[in-house]
């Protein structure tokens, strides 16, 4: 009966994702006719020299699609394939099918396209001054920042800048459709988020939700980068098999995943602080100009996460913080690790750093000053609770021996005049749930089979965050059986229907609910079987004795004792007694409430706080650098599995650590990604990962989510900033003469020009 965990099988090469899926012989591959340029109109596409030379092939334009040619979930600006205007570089144009992806590839370069050029606009504060908005600015406040500073011995104002990411996720984009009878389509796709492959794929066939099909397996890596942007491949692959009646697969090479799919937003900031003598915020103002991209997508979504984050772990008695969706002339920027929020810390901790220097104040001092504490109120009204800014600083300034580092290091670039070393710290505080109420909900079905094995499926998918290993552990506790006889199903939009992406680091905390939530009643009534009265429950009057039974390691118990029933008997008991051995539950999260209008409410189930701190060592001559070493400590509740916790905490660091320090996403003025191979686009490898010392805290066991738990997912991406500031304090130490700077990514190019000023 045993089942191993996807970690096992990964590493053994037993995982199956889209490029394993046998290809049926009559398969066709798909690639698409990328629009040519950033901007621009279509007028005619010639199909007809490509159609000569490979008579095999198929061409779709939007003129094929059955049903609406739109795939935009927030706003409907996001057609499938282009009809007129394209709004950036790599836009499906047309879809060219082929028997092999190589013949398919040849004939779309003989696609002709008479176009007409527009005018790109790739920086979002262009956009801006142009009026270029996805939708109207977004503002929160609290207090009333103008009177507050009357009362600041420092008003500090700034300017800061955080480039964009890639993410590079394992597996690239892809999908593979088959016609089925009912006139729809089963898909098997690389996404986060099956139910919205099913619903933009029914709206472009034109047929209803119940004739498609979504299902995954697992994702390799997802990031974010296939909440909403797996949709078209799915959709494409959908029309393609609809059109064709034959079974299609498209799957992107890396090449043109990097080039077509959208990344990080890159956000261009202005911030006005205000402190008093002692060195507290009295006042935080700031503009995000977010570079939006040339659709909606997430963009609102990743908004509202950095004017939520905006203060961080901080507190703040008066906030005005606006956002811009800007427009422009790119890919569409999308849901990453940490969705806005790195962007929005960011501005407040350069906001500090600036203070630092101005005010004489050392930055630590002020980063303690003003943290977060139980009793205070987050500026969109929620009040602070369960909070652990303090213990998690004191606790890490503690591993790291703050004192002697900070000792070490200035004698260190006393001796030294061509290399220095800098530290910094980060405090953490990020809040869990979907910011939009609506996607809090999941379900699960479960099946107990007739031999006793158990298979568990919900809304949720594997991406490599160990969803699945968690939620055999929560249903093997709460059936009370070994977690090696469940299984976890693919996730599949006939098993757990209107579900919403595997995003927002709730994965667990909603799905794994949902499985708990359906285990508990398949264990009521077994329970009731086992206490031989079974009918009696049914009948609704619960008989005594029965608390006194217990399910535990596979074995039936009663008041502690084995009864000599074990779990497979009392399964199979059950099913000769005609009992339901299956159950579907729901899960959405209590407690959430938003006003939009007011901007206030309690939008988070829960706070995951933390703190980091990242040493670095620049040779000031070159502008290179390292980082030296990392200490983090996490609130991860009680963990349901440390290890995929301690992954999770690791990985999502050093993925933040490329994004703070390293990967340079650049675009030329005419919108195209300079920076699309990996010998241009440096990604973390084992050389550039710090030393990682991860300490969780202890017996903080955390009632808002599943077994005590605390989502990982995300938080631990934003310690990275830290590495940022540590080498800013590293190149300081050779130019102290010099004002700090805040473009994101430090790469040594930013570093030279700063030690050469
Ligand atoms: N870890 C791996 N290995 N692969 C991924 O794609 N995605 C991250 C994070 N950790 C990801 C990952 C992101 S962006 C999120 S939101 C969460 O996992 C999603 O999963 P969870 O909600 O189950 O934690
Ligand atoms: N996080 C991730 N994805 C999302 C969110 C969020 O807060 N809101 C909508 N999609
Ligand atoms: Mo994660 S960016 O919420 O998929």
């Amino acid at each position: 009966m045993k089942w191993n965990p996807d970690s096992v099988l990964n590493v053994l090469g037993q995982t199956s994702y889209i490029d394993d899926v046998a290809e049926p012989r009559d398969i066709l591959q798909a690639v698409i006719v990328p629009s040519p340029s950033a901007h621009g109109r279509l007028l005619r596409i010639d199909t007809q020299a490509a159609g000569q030379k490979y008579p095999g092939a198929h061409f779709l334009t939007a003129a094929d699609i059955p049903g609406e040619n739109q795939i935009g979930n927030n706003l409907p600006d996001e057609t499938l394939l282009v009809d007129g205007e394209w709004h950036f570089c790599g836009e499906p144009i047309a879809l060219v099918l082929a028997p092999t992806r190589s013949e398919a590839r040849r004939a779309a370069a003989l696609v002709k396209l008479e176009t007409e050029e527009l005018e790109p606009v790739t920086d979002p504060r262009v956009a801006a001054e142009r009026g270029l908005f996805i939708l109207p600015p977004r503002t929160m406040r609290a207090g009333a920042v103008e009177k507050a500073y009357a009362r600041c011995a420092h008003v500090i104002e700034g300017r800061v800048d955080s480039g964009g990411q890639e993410h590079l996720y394992l597996e690239t984009q892809g999908a593979i459709a088959w016609p089925s009878e009912s006139g729809g389509v089963r898909i098997v796709s690389s996404t986060q988020w099956p139910t919205g492959v099913q619903k933009a794929s029914a709206r472009i066939l034109g047929v209803p939700m119940n004739r498609v099909e979504v299902e995954t397996t697992r994702i390799g890596g997802g990031f974010g980068g296939k909440e909403d942007q797996a949709t078209a491949w799915g959709c494409l692959a959908a029309l393609g098999a609809r059109v064709t009646g034959r079974p299609v697969k498209i799957y992107l090479n890396r090449h043109e995943d990097i080039t077509y799919t959208g990344k990080r937003h890159p956000y261009s900031s202005d911030f006005k602080i205000g402190l008093d003598g002692e060195g507290r915020i009295l006042a935080f103002e700031a503009d995000y100009y977010q570079n939006s991209g040339g659709v909606c997508d997430l963009s609102p979504a990743v908004l509202a996460r950095t004017l939520f984050h905006a203060v961080s772990a901080y507190y703040v008695p008066n906030v005005r913080v606006t956002g811009y969706m800007c427009r422009t002339n790119l890919v569409p920027f999308t849901a990453f690790r940490g969705f806005g929020a790195p962007q929005g810390i960011f501005v407040v901790e350069a906001a500090l750093a600036k203070a630092a220097e101005k005010s004489g104040m050392p930055v630590l001092e002020l980063q303690r000053r003003n943290l977060l504490k139980a009793g205070d109120t987050f500026h969109y009204g929620m009040p602070v609770e369960e909070c652990r800014t303090d213990q998690s600083v004191s606790r890490v300034l503690e591993n790291c021996k703050w004192e002697k580092l900070r000792k070490e290091i200035d004698s260190f670039n006393r001796q030294n005049r061509s290399k220095k070393r800098g530290a910094a710290m980060l405090p953490l505080c990020f809040g869990i749930s979907f910011t939009k109420l609506l996607m809090n909900q999941t379900g699960a079905l479960v099946h107990v089979y007739n031999d006793g094995s158990v298979t568990v499926s919900t809304g949720g998918v594997e991406m490599g965050q160990g969803l699945g290993r968690k939620i055999a552990i929560i249903a093997a506790k709460s059936l009370g059986i070994p977690v090696e006889w469940i299984r976890v199903e693919s996730t599949r939009t006939v098993t757990v229907a209107n579900t919403f992406p595997t995003a927002a680091s709730s994965g667990t905390d909603l799905n794994g609910m949902a499985a708990q939530l359906a285990c508990a009643e398949i264990r009521k009534r077994l329970i009731a079987v086992a206490a031989g009265c079974h009918s009696e429950a049914k009948a609704g009057s619960a008989a005594p004795g029965l608390v006194d039974y217990n399910i535990c390691d596979g074995e039936v118990t009663r008041s502690g004792k084995p009864i000599g029933l074990s779990w497979n008997e009392l399964v199979a008991r059950a099913h000769s007694e005609r009992v339901d051995l299956s159950a579907h539950a729901f899960y959405s999260t209590p407690g959430l409430f938003y006003d939009d209008k007011l901007e206030n409410g309690s939008p988070f189930a829960y706070h995951v706080y933390g703190a980091a701190v990242v040493t670095a060592t620049a040779d000031v001559l070159r502008g290179t650098f390292t980082i030296d070493e990392a200490y983090i400590v996490h609130d991860a509740g009680d963990p349901i599995d440390l290890l995929v916790d301690m992954g999770q905490t690791e990985g999502g660091f050093v993925q933040g650590l490329g994004w703070a320090v390293l990967e340079d996403l650049r675009f030329d003025d005419e919108g195209r990604l300079q920076a699309n191979t990996l010998s241009t686009y440096k990604v973390p490898d084992i050389h550039f990962v710090p030393g990682m010392n991860v300490e969780f805290l202890t017996n903080v066991p955390n009632p808002k989510a599943v077994l005590n738990s605390k989502a990982i997912g995300e938080p631990p991406l934003m310690y990275a900033i830290a590495g940022y500031f540590a080498v800013l304090d590293a190149l300081k130490a050779a130019r102290p003469d010099v004002e700090g700077f805040y473009d994101l990514p430090m790469t040594p190019e930013k570093a030279l020009s700063f030690l050469t000023r």
